[in-house]
C-alpha cells in the first residue's frame, strides 16, 4: 500500500495528483485539519503508527531536517521511502546509514507543475530499484532523473536553489540601483545584450509587484542555510551565500516569511523609505 506523510503546498498537490490519476493512497499529516480535504478521497490517519503499519511504500514531503527526523523515527527501517523534501547531504547521508531503502528525491517545480506534470524528481536511486518497486506513478508528476544516490540527488537541489536565491539578491541591489539612478532605459540600451545585465533585468520583473506564492521566503531561506552546511562540510568558503543568507533571515523578521521568496524586494523599499 502507497502512503504520504505532509500535507503542505507540496504534498497536497501530489496527492491530489496522484488520487486524481486512480490510486489508492494512506496519509497522515502532523495537524490533523488538513486531512479533512481528503476524506472522500483517501485512507486518512490519525496516528502515525497506524499509518506506518498499513503503509509500505512511504513519500514523505516535510518541510526540513527537523520535521524529517522528528518523523522518521516512527517509521521502521526496512519500509521503502521515498522522502521528496529538499535537505542537505550531510542530513541525507546520516539517515542512509540507518535506511538502506530510503531515498531523497527532491523536486524542482512547485505546486502547479505537479498538477501539470511538469515537476523534476532527481530520484537518488536507480532505474532498477525503481522499476523493482513499481514507482512509475512518479511519472505522473513529472519527468524523473535517475541519479542513483540520494546524497548527490539532496546536493543537486541545493545547487540549483542556492544559485537562484543569491542571485536574486545581487538582481535586486542591481534593480533598486538603476532606478534610484533613473538609468533603467540607458542601462537596457546600451548593455541590455550582456548576459549577466539581461539576467538581472529579467529578475527585476517582480520589483515592486506582489508575486503569486510560488516557493515562500521561509523555504528560501531554509535552502541557502542547507547550501552553507554542505559547503562547509567540504572545506568550501561561502562568503556570497553567507552573505544572501543573512538576507533572507532579515526577509523573514520583516514579516515577509510566508510570501513569495521573489517578495524581498520589499526589503530595499524599507532601507531606502
Ligand atoms: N513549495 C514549493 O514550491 C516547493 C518546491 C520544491 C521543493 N519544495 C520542498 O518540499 C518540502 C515541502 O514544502 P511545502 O511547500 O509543502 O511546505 P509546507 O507547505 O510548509 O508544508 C510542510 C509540511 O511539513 C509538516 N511539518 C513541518 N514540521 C513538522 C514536524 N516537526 N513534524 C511533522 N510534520 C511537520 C507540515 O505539517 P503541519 O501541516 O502540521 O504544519 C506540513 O505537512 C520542503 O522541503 C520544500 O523545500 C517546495
Amino acid at each position: 500500500m502507497l502512503g504520504l506523510i505532509g500535507l503542505g503546498r507540496m504534498g497536497r498537490a501530489i496527492s491530489l495528483n496522484l488520487i486524481s490519476k486512480g490510486l489508492k493512497l494512506n496519509l497522515y499529516n502532523r495537524s490533523k485539519e488538513k486531512l479533512e480535504e481528503f476524506r472522500e478521497k483517501a485512507n486518512l490517519f490519525y496516528n502515525i503508527d497506524d499509518f506506518v503499519k498499513n503503509t509500505d511504500i512511504i513519500l514523505i514531503v516535510l518541510s526540513d531536517t527537523k520535521a524529517v527526523s522528528d518523523i522518521i523515527k516512527s517509521i521502521p527501517d526496512q519500509k521503502i521511502i521515498i522522502d521528496f523534501s529538499t535537505l542537505h547531504p550531510v542530513f541525507v547521508e546520516e539517515i542512509k546509514e540507518k535506511y538502506k531503502s530510503y531515498v531523497s528525491s527532491p523536486i524542482f517545480g512547485g505546486p502547479k507543475d505537479i498538477e501539470t506534470a511538469r515537476a523534476r524528481i532527481v530520484f537518488g536511486e536507480s532505474e532498477d530499484f525503481y522499476q523493482r518497486y513499481n514507482l512509475n506513478f512518479l511519472e505522473y508528476i513529472g519527468k524523473v532523473y535517475f541519479v542513483n544516490d540520494s546524497v548527490k540527488a539532496s546536493a543537486i537541489k541545493l545547487a540549483s536553489n542556492f544559485i537562484h536565491g543569491v542571485f536574486y539578491v545581487l538582481s535586486l541591489e542591481f534593480n533598486t540601483f538603476i532606478k534610484e539612478f533613473s538609468i533603467e532605459n540607458e542601462i537596457y540600451e546600451i548593455q541590455g545584450d550582456r548576459p549577466i545585465i539581461d539576467m538581472a533585468v529579467r529578475y527585476g520583473k517582480y520589483y515592486d509587484k506582489e508575486v503569486e506564492l510560488s516557493f515562500t521566503t521561509e523555504l528560501m531561506a531554509k535552502d541557502i542555510e542547507y547550501a552553507r552546511i554542505s559547503a562547509h562540510s567540504k572545506n568550501i568558503p561561502f562568503f556570497i551565500t553567507s552573505s544572501a543568507r543573512e538576507f533572507y533571515e532579515l526577509a523573514k523578521r520583516y514579516g515577509l516569511s510566508t510570501k513569495d521568496w521573489r517578495e524581498t524586494w520589499k526589503l530595499f523599499k524599507k532601507t531606502y523609505s
